[in-house]
């Protein structure tokens, strides 16, 4: 089978270094300049080469092909591969792109095939990639070797609890190693169910702004209370906004985060999943930290760097209506130079009930769905940065992210149980700054970078 890997090519321009070198030192300030979420071709041609293809990117969760030969479309970066359970049961990430001259060998973003056959000139594949025949095979290819000729494959897709992930880089760590202590961050809600599942194909809206706005905005909940304020006003949120803060922001390194609401009271707890749901987790793959956690916790959002992120936490549209929990997963894919598409997933147990079901998804769609308040809201505050970034003066500004660093009251917890850096409430900063330094590393190192680990000490 043929392999696919990335050739390193790209160098830097000198104004473009000068820059990012530039971002470590603002960062030690608790500052990230503004250009970073700006339109810059030069910029974003270097995240296409050196950070995506690096970087192990989310692909699919297992259940969005249970049958021999599903498949879905997806994205590493903006280059197009098909993921497919083949029909020898292996699950496979194909480049999406006919060995002969190149065309587009999939055109649909999901289906059910036993083989691709290339709309240019026929060349046909089986779904495990393999080259199988041609039109006038012995005329025109007599003597070509179909081993040699398959569609390329990514060998390096590994999964962590059904979410499937690629590496386009052979020298990058295993999927584990570059997760590191988000795992156990993540295990709080993806290590209770086995039987997790997808409610239908991914959501996906065109956001005008860079990609690195989707990250930047899910971690924060600072934003909550004045950007999402409606939700508040009309009791979608079951919670007051002065106690939003409740909680704690965790740096677990590598450049990932997680934020965790923790409830005022007893009231909102298990993100507000019903009891007999609750009876059905399973806590086998946590330990008593991960178990008080998830008992207190009201809302869970983590961002795997660079951009997969994921939430579970309750909500209503009518205060009337008690709140319900859902449970997502999203990408922030970059869809050229400051444009990216938001993909989301909704996630439920195949256990749970038809009622539950229709209204996790309902409640899920209507407010973190593409077309939700939330997102609604989300979006425009990704083009506002995104138009000063890219603005003549906009663009040479210094953005705050100090909080918890240089002012405000965030502390670092010094007992914390768990792995990482944990802060005393949500609205810290200091996770950013990782992230934006392990971005850094990213686009300047030419050996694979340094997995930036969690701070001892957030100073
Ligand atoms: S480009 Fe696919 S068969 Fe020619
Ligand atoms: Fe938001």
């Amino acid at each position: 089978m043929a392999e696919l890997n990335i050739l390193r090519t790209r160098s830097v321009s000198a104004e473009l270094e000068q820059r990012l070198s530039g971002v470590e030192t603002d960062l030690n300030d608790g500052l990230v300049p503004a250009w970073v979420f700006g339109n810059d071709p030069e910029l974003y041609a270097l995240e296409r080469e050196r950070l995506f293809p690096r970087v192990w990117s989310f692909i699919g969760h297992v259940s969005e092909i249970p049958e021999p030969g599903d498949h879905v479309i997806r994205y590493i970066g903006e280059d197009s591969f098909i993921f497919i359970r083949s029909s020898d049961g292996e699950i496979r990430l194909l480049f999406n792109a006919c060995r002969h001259r190149g065309n587009q060998i999939c055109t649909v973003e999901r289906g059910n095939s036993k083989a691709f056959q290339c709309p240019y000139h026929g060349w046909t594949y089986a779904n495990t990639g393999e080259l199988t025949t041609a039109p006038a095979i012995d005329d025109v290819l007599g003597g070509i070797d179909r081993g040699e000729w398959g569609l390329l494959a990514v060998t390096r897709l590994e999964q962590y609890r059904g979410l499937y992930f690629a590496c386009l880089d052979p020298d990058a760590p295993s999927l584990a190693e570059y997760m590191g202590d988000a795992a156990y961050y993540l295990d709080i809600f993806f290590g209770l169910f086995d039987d997790l599942e997808v409610l239908g194909p991914p959501q996906r809206a065109t956001w005008p702004t860079t990609w690195k706005a989707g990250f930047d905005g899910f971690g924060d909940d600072y934003h909550l209370i004045t950007l999402h304020r409606s939700l508040f006003e009309i009791g979608a949120l079951a919670v007051p906004p002065a106690a939003n803060i409740l909680g704690h922001h965790i740096i677990t390194g590598h450049g990932h985060n997680i934020t965790i609401s923790i409830a005022p009271s007893d009231e909102i707890a298990y993100w507000g999943y019903p009891a007999e749901m609750i009876a059905r987790y399973s806590t086998k793959h946590l330990d008593d930290f991960q178990i008080d956690l998830m008992k207190r916790s009201r809302v869970l959002v983590g961002t795997l760097f660079p951009n997969f992120s994921y939430l579970v936490f309750p909500i209503t549209v009518d205060p009337k209506i008690p709140a319900v929990p859902l449970a997502q997963i999203r990408m922030w894919l970059p869809r050229g130079d400051g444009r990216m598409e938001a993909w989301v997933w909704n996630l439920i147990p195949a256990s749970a009930s038809a009622e539950f079901r229709e209204k996790s998804h309902l409640i899920a769609i209507r407010t973190f769905g593409s077309g939700g308040v939330f997102d609604q809201d989300d979006g425009l505050a990704g083009h506002g940065i995104n138009r000063t970034s890219s603005s003549v003066i906009g663009r040479s500004m210094k953005l705050n992210y100090q909080s918890g660093f240089a002012i405000g009251t965030a502390e670092q917890i010094e007992d914390w149980p768990g792995p990482g850096a944990a802060t005393s409430h949500r609205y810290e900063e200091n996770a950013y700054r990782y992230t934006f330094r392990q971005w850094v590393r990213f686009l300047r190192d030419d050996a694979y970078p340094e997995l930036i680990p969690a701070p001892r000490k957030l100073a």
